[in-house]
């Protein structure tokens, strides 16, 4: 039977007003043909031991996701996050900076969801109950009974009574909010504007000409003292490889060559077109001459959200993104033809260096590398 039921008696609205939560309860189960085989209160006689230590253990959880929470937001805001060399100093540091931030906000989100469960299993009366099922949507009377036994099953559980749980876990879920808030707008509570090594590293990449020093293009070999400097010679028509900046001043210095293959911006797609293809490139304006004869170098940062674009398909010329599947055009300036990036790769302006045979940039990009949001200039 439901409150849909025609031959059920309905009490008037000035009488449902007039009902103790109880009633309600009660109501509701007999209008829905609920049978309340089992209503046990979990806690019969109030304030034993064991009603105690469940509730201790309770706000335990509570507390470690507030401890949690709070340690995120140290982390987050103190931990050391700059880029340190595995051979120098401080590396074991910088590299548990994302690590702990992880461990952090999952502790945190997990110790309110086990305080939760736990409040659920220990403190809400377990009933059982046979309920036929209806058709249709619930009526305001269906409503308002459920409403009573739910706030019921709440009050039954001693919450009111209960201020350490309550304490606890309104510490933790304001620990984890706060947690939560500082990592969607950690962007104003770190500012990468404050130091100049930061924000130099904002405005440029690794291929950056200082001080009038040639910057060479060079094999990723894996080793980064094994410096491999890249001849026009050395691709086929067609092929494509990741070259990344070496400087001559940078020899020997393993740091420093370390960091030209770690940094984030620095990999780049060098792409020998061949010659019937060559014909038919579309350039950019302003970056007609970025290119050496058939060769063509492109970010590998993808401009939708900074994946690889590790993928060249030389019978299409097309340039690939795996991750979201963008697709740029080699031979019209890497624009986007396909997928969800919006933006051309960026491209690096190359020539050979007569000297020695070797490619080199002639400058920095002059536009955004990877998605624009963080280096975007208006
Ligand atoms: S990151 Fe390349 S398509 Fe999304």
């Amino acid at each position: 039977m439901s409150s849909s039921d025609p031959e059920r008696k309905l009490p008037s609205e000035a009488a449902l007003a007039d009902m103790s939560r109880e009633d309600l309860v009660k109501l509701g189960g007999q209008l829905d043909g609920v049978e309340l085989v089992e209503y046990p209160d979990p806690w019969p006689v109030k304030g034993t031991r064991a009603e105690k230590r469940a509730e201790r253990l309770v706000a335990l959880w509570f507390l470690l996701a507030a401890l949690a929470g709070l340690a995120f937001v140290v982390v987050f805001v103190a931990w050391p996050s700059d880029y340190v060399a595995p051979d120098q100093p401080g590396h074991t540091l910088y590299s548990l900076y994302t690590p702990m931030l992880g461990l952090t906000l999952g502790v945190s989100i997990g110790g309110i969801g086990i305080g939760a469960l736990l409040y659920t299993k220990k403190f809400i009366p377990h009933e059982v109950a046979v309920q036929q099922r209806h058709e249709g949507g619930s009526t305001e009377l269906d409503k308002a009974t459920l409403l009573a036994h739910l706030s019921d099953a709440g009050a039954r559980s001693g919450i009111a009574r209960r201020s350490l749980i309550k304490r606890t876990a309104g510490l933790g879920a304001g620990a984890m909010g706060l947690g939560l808030g500082v990592f969607a707008l950690g962007g104003l509570v770190k500012n990468p504007w404050t130091d100049s090594e930061s924000k130099d590293s904002l405005w440029h990449t690794g291929w950056k000409n200082t001080d009038g020093e040639r910057v060479f293009l060079r094999r990723a070999t894996g080793n980064p003292e094994e410096v491999v400097l890249v001849k026009p010679e050395d691709l086929d028509a067609g092929a494509m490889e990741t070259v990344f900046p070496f400087r001559e001043s940078e020899r020997g210095d393993h740091t420093a060559l370390a960091h030209a293959l770690k940094r984030s911006d620095n990999p780049v797609m060098l792409i020998r077109l061949r010659p019937e293809d060559s014909a038919r490139v579309v350039k950019h304006q302003g970056q007609e001459d970025y290119n050496y004869g058939d060769y063509y170098a492109y970010t590998k940062i993808c401009s939708h959200l900074g994946c690889p674009t590790s993928l060249y398909e030389q019978r299409t010329n097309r340039i690939l993104c795996p991750c979201h599947q963008s697709q740029f055009d080699a031979l019209t300036y890497a624009k986007p033809v396909f997928g969800p990036a919006t933006r051309k790769l960026a491209q690096l302006p190359i020539d050979l260096d007569e000297e020695t045979g070797y490619l080199y940039a002639r400058h920095d990009f002059n536009e955004a590398v990877g998605p624009a949001f963080w280096e975007r200039k208006s």
